[in-house]
């Protein structure tokens, strides 16, 4: 373990924000003891892990879904490597609800025995890297960057906290015959988030009816996640960790493709160029404009 600079924490290879991790948790979290029942969701940071997070808590819990049950998605959903408001996951009973941007080989050595399931949720790396940009020079804890052209060289060089984008998707994909993992993409959800929620069901054998599934959905877009009162995400950000100014939002733009806004035609190049050399090869498939 060292340190990498003031808001990065590089423990084994891969970076945290300094400010919210415990290192002695950190060296705890390989041993955690999972549960055949568990389920872990997994994305590199803003990919779509809180829309994910909330989707799953639709999926799972009745009270969730009729509004019965007013829990916030960061009160039931644990995180485990920023477990901030520290939910006392071993007592908790199941079925539990983790999320992590983990590399494969950080994560419990108990999902390896392939019964808990993971949901590894992944987004177009161009609109990772705006999020990105937007999101750390709003929230407190995340180092702020001047410029897109500075952003974009840290997070090729993955001096970001989650590290390199490339690094993480590859590693989980190389290594998915150790796990039980579906990889989902966020445009995909976009797409179709009905066709989603199905295929997220399916594979957590979880039976909604044609009415639940519904239900699901409506609450899961954009729009409604936006201005659902139970779910401030920008004041549980600013209540927990602190933000430097009040223009940015969590719920930001929610859009595939915002990246054309923002990078010049010669950033763009550069990063195809990148992008093309390290995913070789790569069978997933990206989707850069949600009109392809
Ligand atoms: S984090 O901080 O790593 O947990 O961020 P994460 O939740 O992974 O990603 C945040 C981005 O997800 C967008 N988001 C959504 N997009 C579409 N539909 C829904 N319902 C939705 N909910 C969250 C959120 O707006 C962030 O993307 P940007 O591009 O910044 O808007």
């Amino acid at each position: 373990m060292h340190n990498t600079n003031e808001y990065l924490l590089n423990f084994k290879g891969f970076n945290f924000i300094k400010k919210l991790v415990n290192t002695e948790e950190l060296e705890k979290m390989e041993d955690v003891e999972i549960r055949d029942d568990d389920v872990f969701l997994i994305t590199y940071p803003k990919s779509g892990t809180f829309w994910t997070q909330h989707l799953l808590l639709l999926i799972y819990f009745e009270g969730q879904r009729n509004g019965t049950e007013n829990i916030q998605t960061s009160d039931k959903t644990i995180f485990l490597e920023y477990n901030i408001v520290d939910l006392d996951y071993v007592n908790m009973p199941s079925p539990r609800i983790f999320s992590s941007h983990l590399p494969y080989y950080l994560v419990p050595k108990g999902l390896k025995s392939k019964k808990a399931k993971i949901l590894y949720v992944y987004r177009n790396p161009k609109d990772v890297l705006i999020s990105y940009f937007y999101f750390s020079n709003w929230v407190l804890t995340f180092e702020p960057t001047d410029t897109i052209e500075h952003f974009l060289e840290k997070f090729l060089d993955g001096k970001v906290a989650g590290s390199c984008w490339f690094d993480h998707i590859r590693g989980w994909y190389e290594h998915r015959h150790d796990f039980n993992i579906m990889f989902l993409s966020y445009e995909d959800m976009k797409k179709d988030l009905r066709g989603s929620v199905l295929k997220i069901c399916s594979f957590l054998e979880k039976e909604l009816s044609e009415e639940d599934v519904n239900s699901v959905v409506r609450q899961a877009t954009f729009q409604n996640m936006k201005s659902n009162p139970r779910e401030d995400r920008d004041q549980v950000i600013n209540t927990l960790i602190g933000t430097r100014h009040n223009e940015g939002s969590f719920l930001r733009k929610g859009a595939t493709g915002d990246w054309k806004n923002h990078l010049t035609v010669d950033q763009n190049e550069r990063f195809d160029m990148i992008f093309k050399r390290n995913m070789k090869n790569f069978p997933l498939k990206f989707i850069w404009d949600i009109y392809e």
